[in-house]
């Protein structure tokens, strides 16, 4: 019978640490990095599980600031680097980690707590859910022309990314404030995406970038049979740099196609005069939120439409759920515990997929998620939730 303990990560650790992340993310990191998430990590946020000398478990949580919907940012706990050795597996570990690290979010007062899944069916059960998707969408470059309704006012160049980073930084932070799932990002962060190493290009050639005023555009090239052109960074804060960073990848002549992984609502098919040039390719989830606080949370955010209701939320995780009062009057919620009888029953995980507004109140209902016999209520809480500005993920972490 195996014996295995939970405690805080140590300097002592740090060996042990990257040879089990190495293992089970299957990349080691290259040895000249400073890895940016131990700038970001918390306070005690780091925790591995020891079976006598051996590490074989890790997880941490990181000090991060969110947006939420009405451009308010909040401190959140981003849950990161979570990895269970192969030998140790289906015990328990991730469990009793993650019920240590929880233990730790909520005793530092953060509302709510976040992660990216590397696969979607383990978080439910800690009280995670989806809270923005994340669409693939590939544009065969040849036959995309502009709709004629699409101005086209310039203002992009061509850069050494390396050469701009005050002016990315601050793009991509005026871009962050105001939208749902934006996260700040230090500059390490930035430093390690501007190093550009070999390593991290996966096959394709070093950055080629595209600057406007107000976004930009970060792509590689893959040569295969025929030449593609993969954005992995484009930040766009108005409809004007948006189209314009378009129109200079549509105008990569040798390109066939150009891939991007965007949000639902990007306009990008709009712009062209035969939408079907755009296909998507792919569909997933991306930042995965659990409420922590349920009246700090809803307090925090703003809504599209007034609301009275009472909300029984479970938590089958911690006891974090309740009763609560919701009040919203012109986008300003009040929240508060109370013993009312609840109008509207849902799982804590399933809170966490409409905080964004993301997620639809009433798709999850008809999916036996969220639970609700009035059905004009439902809609107006639907509508409540929805927010004007679409979610995206910050960035993976
Ligand atoms: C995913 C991982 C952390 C799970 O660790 P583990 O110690 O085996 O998990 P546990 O035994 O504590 O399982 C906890 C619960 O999650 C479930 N679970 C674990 N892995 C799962 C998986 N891959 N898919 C679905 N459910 C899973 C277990 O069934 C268990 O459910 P229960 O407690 O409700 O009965 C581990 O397999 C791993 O390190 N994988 C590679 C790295 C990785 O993917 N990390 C996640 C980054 S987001």
């Amino acid at each position: 019978m195996s014996q295995w303990s939970v405690r805080s990560a140590t300097e002592d650790d740090q060996q042990a640490i990257t040879r089990l992340a190495a293992t089970c993310f299957v990349a080691y990191d290259p040895p000249e990095r400073r890895p940016p998430w131990q700038v970001m990590a918390a306070d005690e946020g780091s925790v591995v599980v020891t079976e006598g000398a051996e590490i074989v478990g890790m997880a941490r949580y990181l000090d991060m600031q969110l947006t939420v919907p009405g451009d308010n940012v909040l401190p959140v706990a981003g849950v990161s680097a979570v990895a269970v050795a192969p030998t140790h597996r289906r015990r328990g570990v991730l469990r009793a980690m993650y019920t240590e690290l929880h233990e730790r979010i909520a005793r530092a007062q953060y509302p709510i707590a976040a992660l990216t899944a590397t696969q979607g069916g383990i978080y439910g059960r800690f009280g995670y859910g989806p809270a923005t998707i994340e669409r693939g969408l590939s544009v065969q470059r040849r036959l995309a022309t502009f709709h004629h309704d699409v101005p086209d006012a310039g203002g992009v160049r061509l850069v050494a990314p390396g050469e701009h980073r005050e002016q990315l930084m601050d793009i991509y932070d005026r871009w962050r404030r105001v939208t749902p799932g934006g996260l700040e990002c230090p500059g390490v962060l930035w430093d390690d995406l501007l190093a550009d190493r070999e390593a991290d290009r996966d096959g394709g050639t070093a950055w080629f970038a595209f600057l406007h005023p107000d976004g930009y555009a970060l792509y590689r090239v893959r040569h295969g049979d025929t030449m593609v052109a993969r954005v992995e960074a484009m930040t766009a804060v108005t409809p004007d740099a948006h189209a314009a960073l378009w129109r200079a990848l549509v105008g990569l002549d040798l390109i066939e196609q150009v891939q991007i992984d965007t949000f639902p609502a990007d306009p990008l098919q709009y712009l062209l005069a035969d939408a079907r040039q755009v296909r998507t390719v792919s569909q997933v989830d991306a930042l995965w939120l659990r409420i922590m606080d349920v009246p700090a949370a809803l307090r925090a955010r703003r809504y599209l439409a007034d609301l009275d209701l009472v909300l029984e939320v479970r938590d089958g995780f911690r006891s974090d759920g309740g009763r609560f009062a919701l009040h919203v009057r012109d986008g300003v919620a009040g929240c508060t515990p109370t013993d009312e009888p609840a109008h509207v029953h849902l799982d804590i995980d399933v809170l966490g997929s409409i905080y964004f507004g993301a997620h639809s109140v009433t798709e999850l209902a008809a999916a036996h998620r969220v639970h609700c016999s009035d059905a004009e209520l439902l809609t107006q809480m639907d509508l409540a939730f929805r927010s004007v500005v679409p979610a995206v993920l910050g960035y993976h972490f």
